[in-house]
């Protein structure tokens, strides 16, 4: 279902902020805001601020921050429509009737009935672990050193031998054939009719993000094959948008999200404390589930397998997450074959150990890379130490990559100045130079990590303008949301530039509306949020204000020229325009 602009910012703009967080939290009003002790980390000292005037919050501590929406998305780990929908109940704002053709209402309808299908299926077969019929199957998970604690968290249960146990008791709760073969729990066969997809097995459900049952694992007792089966496909399961554990794993208050390979690894590292373990569920990683974890975190750990398989596996992985931009490490699990075999051996500060460890993406390509050649050998040596170069060759920070080419310069005694070389060489030839058009195409991208003090006076330029409406007269014409590099930054500016144009004031929290990844959104809520107080006197005011200008455009200039590289006529039109940045003044007399 669409909800139009309109309708979202209707629904934010009738539920104060300071109430609805209010009625979850326990807030202090402390001057102009409000204050509390984080619900999103533990702490003991309030952190945690809201503000009335600009309807959203920030916690100091974890940078938690947004609006509304984020605050229940969250604190109740709602979808956005599912948060949109509880505040427009509350604030008694009538939401447009879903309208759907009839073709539409029927396949909504069957996806409703399926998550029903699993939810009895998964009760029924935790059920089946806790009677006589599933001994052997509680047994089984025990002797792997499952909790009941844990047993239950999960969910884990029995399927039972007979050939249609489950179809009968669904068959039971009313449920038809056509609707149970669309569920993927029950199969069909010609000749002998129903049959239960999972026969025997012991069962991990899969939940999705929203706490909802989507589909099953089910693994034999024994050695015979296949290990595990799997739901196929069903309109409710996508293996590819998936992850097992994520829906505790978002709720984690610990540092990034854990990829490992199994579903026996994530209960085993949930049960050892480490919640922010997820796993693909029975294929590799896939782009689906990396944007999915996207909104949840900033960083990933990878747990896969030691053996060649899962090296291979991971590799996949860290190029899958640098298309992402998401810095990726990789936890060695040797001598073990995998996070739940560590574990079991170590015990969980061991495991502790081995993430502080882990070694950087890049690290660990360079280092298998490595071993494919023999390094006593020049000409192999060679090889190696260019395909390294072209690896390093494609970080794009100039400080990070020289850090790196140091690094494995000391790791593989090479002369760091030749390899420096080399890098440079290969960053020259095989990478494009990536303008500011560019990076501003690819939305979602994450480009502060360029840690380039640029962007600092982008932010404050912004922060100004938010607390300080009137200034948007005194930059008029001197300055255009297209000068800001970032592209968080800019697309904040141009919705700053329109409402003040529209409105004449702004409004912070109805911009974050636009934002739904948790990178570009807590990016977003911390310009928002700031305070500005600027202790300076009114005339040093116009300087500051200047200067911050000047810089902004004089950035967004040089970035220009390098596109218009070839370009004469534009060329020297900028170069103009440059000359005439170092004249540009801010006046804010009569303001
Ligand atoms: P593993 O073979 O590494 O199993 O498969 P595991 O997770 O360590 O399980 P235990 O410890 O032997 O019980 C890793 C994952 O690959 C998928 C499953 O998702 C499994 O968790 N898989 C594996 C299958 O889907 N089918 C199979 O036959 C085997
Ligand atoms: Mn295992």
């Amino acid at each position: 279902m669409y909800y139009s602009d309109e309708i979202i910012e209707e629904v934010r703009s009738r539920n104060d902020i300071v109430d609805v967080i209010g009625s979850y939290v326990n807030l202090k009003k402390k001057g102009n805001s409000y204050s509390a002790c984080c619900p999103f980390h533990h702490e003991k000292t309030p952190s945690f601020h809201v503000s009335r005037d600009k309807q959203m919050y920030h916690c100091f501590g974890c940078d938690a921050g947004g609006n509304v929406y984020t605050f229940l998305m969250e604190h109740e780990n709602m979808t956005f429509p599912e948060a949109l929908e509880a505040l427009a109940e509350r604030a008694g704002v009538k939401l447009p009737e879903k309208s759907m053709s009839p073709a539409a209402k029927q396949q909504n309808d069957l996806r409703t009935r399926i998550k029903e299908m699993n939810r009895l299926a998964a009760g029924y077969f935790h059920y089946l672990l806790k009677t006589e019929r599933g001994k052997r199957a509680l047994e089984y998970l025990k002797g792997r050193g499952l909790t009941d604690e844990t047993i239950t968290r999960f969910g884990l249960g029995y399927s039972d031998m007979y050939r249609d146990d489950l179809y009968k008791y669904l068959k039971n709760k009313g449920y038809k054939d056509e609707e149970l073969k669309d569920s993927g729990l029950i199969r069909f066969d010609e000749k002998q009719g129903a049959a239960d997809w999972f026969w025997n097995r012991v069962m991990y459900p899969i939940v999705d993000a929203n706490n909802r049952v989507i589909g099953f694992g089910g693994r034999v007792m024994g050695d015979a094959k296949p290990k595990y089966i799997n739901t196929q496909d069903t309109p409710i399961f996508d293996k590819s948008r998936n992850l097992y554990g994520l829906n505790y794993a978002k709720k984690s208050k610990r540092a990034g999200i854990i990829f490992c390979e199994g579903y026996m690894d994530v209960i085993s590292m949930h049960q050892a404390g480490f919640d922010n373990a997820v796993a693909s569920l029975g294929t590799a990683l896939t782009p689906g589930q990396v944007n999915l974890v996207k909104r949840y975190t900033d960083r990933v750990y990878l747990a896969y397998d030691s053996d060649g398989a899962g090296t291979k596996a991971a590799l996949r992985a860290l190029e899958i997450f640098r298309e992402f931009e998401i810095p990726a490490r990789v936890i060695s699990l040797k001598p073990y074959k995998d996070p739940d075999e560590l574990i079991q051996a170590e015990g969980s500060d061991e495991f502790e150990r081995r993430i502080e460890k882990a070694q950087s993406g890049i690290m660990f390509e360079i280092d298998i890379l490595a071993g494919g050649y023999n390094q006593q050998d020049p000409q192999e040596r060679t090889e190696f130490q260019k395909e390294a170069a072209k690896k390093l060759s494609v970080i794009a920070d100039p400080l990070e990559r020289n850090n790196y080419v140091e690094s494995v310069a000391r790791q593989y005694h090479i002369d760091s100045g030749f390899l420096k070389e080399t890098v440079t060489q290969y960053g020259i030839a095989g990478s494009p130079h990536r303008t500011v058009f560019q990076l501003r195409e690819s939305t979602g991208r994450r480009t502060e990590d360029l840690a380039d003090s640029g962007l600092k006076t982008e932010r404050l330029l912004l922060t100004w303008l938010i607390n300080e409406n009137s200034l948007f007269d005194a930059l008029k014409g001197k300055i255009s949301p297209d000068d800001f590099y970032e592209p968080v930054y800019h697309s904040i500016a141009e919705e700053l530039f329109k409402q003040y144009e529209k409105e004449g004031k702004v409004m912070p929290a109805a911009i974050l509306n636009h934002y739904q990844s948790k990178q570009e959104h807590d990016k977003a809520a911390f310009i928002m949020q700031q305070e500005f107080e600027l202790e300076i006197a009114p005339e040093e005011k116009e300087k500051t204000i200047t200067d911050l200008v000047r810089t902004v455009k004089e950035r967004s200039i040089l970035y220009q020229l390098d596109h218009a590289k070839g370009d004469l006529a534009r060329t020297n039109e900028l170069m103009l325009e440059k000359a005439q940045v170092q004249k540009l003044t801010i006046s804010l007399k009569n303001k």
